[in-house]
Formats: C-alpha cells, structure tokens, sequence
C-alpha cells in the first residue's frame, strides 16, 4: 500500500515540475532556430511534400523571404489549398503547385519535363516529401512503398533536375532524412522487403538510404557549385505518423517534449539559406548545427553500391 502510494506521490511531484517547467521544456524542445536574415528574391525553391508538415512551414518561411516556391504535391487540390493560405498570410508570395506523385515513376518524369520546359532556373531543391511505417505497399514500378518515395523517387527527381541546378549554380539541393537512419542497414540482398517486412526498419533503410544518397552526391558534385547536406528535423508534430498507433501514443504522450512543424521546418530553412553553407556539402544537419552521422552513413562503400543499384532500379546511367 505504501509503495502505491510513493508512486502516485512520485508520479505527481514529475507532473507539477513539468507544468511548472514547461515553458522551459518547450523552450528546449524547440531546438535550433534559422537566425539568418537572408532573402531569397529572384531564387527559385522547389519543395517535394509541401501541402502539410515541415514541408508546408519550408514552403511558408522561404516565400516570405521573397523566393518563388515551388510546391510539389501529388494533392494538387491540397497544395492549391496551402499555396492560397501562404498568399494570404505573405502578400506579394509567389508560390505555385504542381502534381507530383513520387510513387510513380512516369508522374516524376512526366513533373520534370514540364519543369525544364517551364522553368529556366533552380536554386534550392527541397527533397522532403516522405510516408513513414506504411502497412506493406509497392510503388506503380514495384518498390517497397517507404525505399520507394523516400529514396528511389527523389533519386529520380535530382537525377532529372540536376543539369538545371548545375546551371542555376550557386544552388543547394537538401534531402530530408532523420535520425532513423542510425537504426538502419540497407538490405541488398532483399532491397523491398519481399522476405520479410517490418515497417519501422523498413523506414529507417529509407532514411539511411537519404544519407548514403546524400554522401555519394556530395561526392560526384565537387566543383560544381552545388551542394547537397542531409537534415534530421526533430521529433515533429505532423501527420507522418499515420500509419503507426505506438509512435501516435508516444509523440502525444511526450508532446511537450515534440517540436511544432514551424519548430521542425528550421534546420531545413538554415540549410536553404545560411551563407556560412555557401560551399559546405555532403554533411549533415539538425537543430541548424552539424549533426553526427551513424557510422553505416559514413560508409563509401555501402553509397557507392546503393547509387549503382539505385541507378540500375531506375534505368539510368549517372556518371
Ligand atoms: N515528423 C517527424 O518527426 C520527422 C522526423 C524525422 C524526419 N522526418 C522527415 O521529414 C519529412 C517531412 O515529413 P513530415 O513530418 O512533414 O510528414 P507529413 O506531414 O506526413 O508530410 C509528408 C509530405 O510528403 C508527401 N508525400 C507522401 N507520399 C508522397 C508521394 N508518393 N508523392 C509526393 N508526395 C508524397 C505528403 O503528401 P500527402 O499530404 O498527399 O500525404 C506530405 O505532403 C519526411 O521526409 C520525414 O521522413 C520527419
């Protein structure tokens, strides 16, 4: 009896600390804020995943600094919402959708070809867009769902844009990954899970697979005035979370301690725009500050072989 009842007692003491704390907790929880000034008029941003999330607040923060946005969304009717609501808020916002399905290989070509046609320049490419811990799913091109949008589609998309981006130079491209990545391996010998599926690994080989993507890029791009880094935003309130009820429960449970999407958007902002990053490549980010890479993210090896396979995957030849 006793003990339940220096339990209960323990257990209130930690809630009152923590209503009495939470600005601070908040405060901390926050993490890192883009504290640079720097406008972006006369640059173009392209934003994969930009109707919700991190994505929507990455979309928002750089219209108003004065960039023409581009929003790629496979909702176009959503991200006409969202474009409408950032033109609301930022008078004089130039912000624009376009479709882009990222789970089909020919909706990623068919985005690209009217997008070389349309646009002439591009300086930022956001590659954000993700879908975390599906129920088992194949893209159209018969990827396993998570490795699909989350890697093989962006590789996709930077492959075709790259020659613009070269051309726009100086640019940045920034793939958003996460601290999964620590908890991943790529699995050569079953790349799409067809033996055995678990939703979270399958999540974290994704992520993994945006840093080793990141790494090889960096790579292949020296001397070419475009750079390409990683981020982790945080633990973000967003609606990635979908498919997973444990990881829903925890994110509420723990909301104190979980950043707003404008909290998580920040590390991708300062990545867009910091000067200091001007010439900085290949690393990778969070809380606006260098961020460590687990050591399976550092290997030359394992990026080398995912950019074949990927390449092979995709049908293409990038040298
Ligand atoms: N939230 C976190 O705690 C966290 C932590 C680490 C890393 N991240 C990474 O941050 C990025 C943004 O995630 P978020 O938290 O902002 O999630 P979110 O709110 O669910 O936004 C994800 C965005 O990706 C889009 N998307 C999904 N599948 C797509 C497809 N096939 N084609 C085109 N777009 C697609 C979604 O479009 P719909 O609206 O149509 O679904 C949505 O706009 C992801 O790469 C995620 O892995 C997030």
């Amino acid at each position: 009896m006793m003990t339940i009842v220096w339990i209960l007692a323990g257990f209130g003491v930690v809630v009152l600390l923590m209503i009495l704390f939470a600005p601070h907790i908040r405060k901390y929880a926050g993490g890192g804020v883009c504290l640079s000034q720097a406008r972006l008029d006369g640059k173009t941003v392209l934003i994969t995943g930009a109707n919700r999330g991190i994505g929507k607040e990455t979309a928002l923060d750089l219209a108003g600094r004065g960039a023409r946005v581009i929003m790629a969304c496979r909702d176009v009717e959503k991200g006409e919402e969202v474009a409408a609501e950032i033109r609301t808020r930022i008078g004089g916002a130039q912000v624009e959708v376009r479709e882009l399905d990222l789970a089909d290989t020919r909706s990623i070509r068919a985005f690209a070809q009217k997008f070389l046609r349309e646009v002439n320049q591009l300086h930022v490419l956001i590659n954000n867009a993700g879908v975390m811990m599906c129920p088992y799913m194949k893209t159209a091109d018969g990827f396993e769902m998570q490795l699909g949008v989350n890697h093989l589609g962006h590789f996709l998309l930077t492959y075709l844009l790259i020659g613009l981006l070269k051309r726009s130079a100086p640019s940045r491209i920034l793939v958003v990954s996460s601290l999964a990545h620590n908890f991943g391996w790529i699995r050569f010998h079953d790349l799409h899970s067809q033996g055995s599926y678990n939703s979270g690994l399958a999540y974290c080989q994704s992520k993994l697979a945006n840093v080793l993507f990141t790494r090889e890029l960096a790579r292949r791009l020296r001397g070419s005035n475009v750079t390409v880094n990683s981020v982790h935003p945080g633990s973000v309130h967003t609606d990635l979370l979908r498919h997973s009820t444990i990881m829903t429960l925890l994110f509420t449970a723990f909301s104190l301690f979980v950043k707003t999407p404008r909290e998580g958007a920040q590390t991708s902002i300062y990545c867009s725009v910091a000067e200091e990053l001007q010439s900085i490549s290949g690393k990778h980010f969070s809380d606006c500050a260098p961020a460590f890479v687990a050591p399976q993210g550092r290997s030359e090896e394992t990026a080398r072989k995912l950019w074949d396979v990927s390449c092979e995957l995709l049908g293409i030849e990038w040298d």
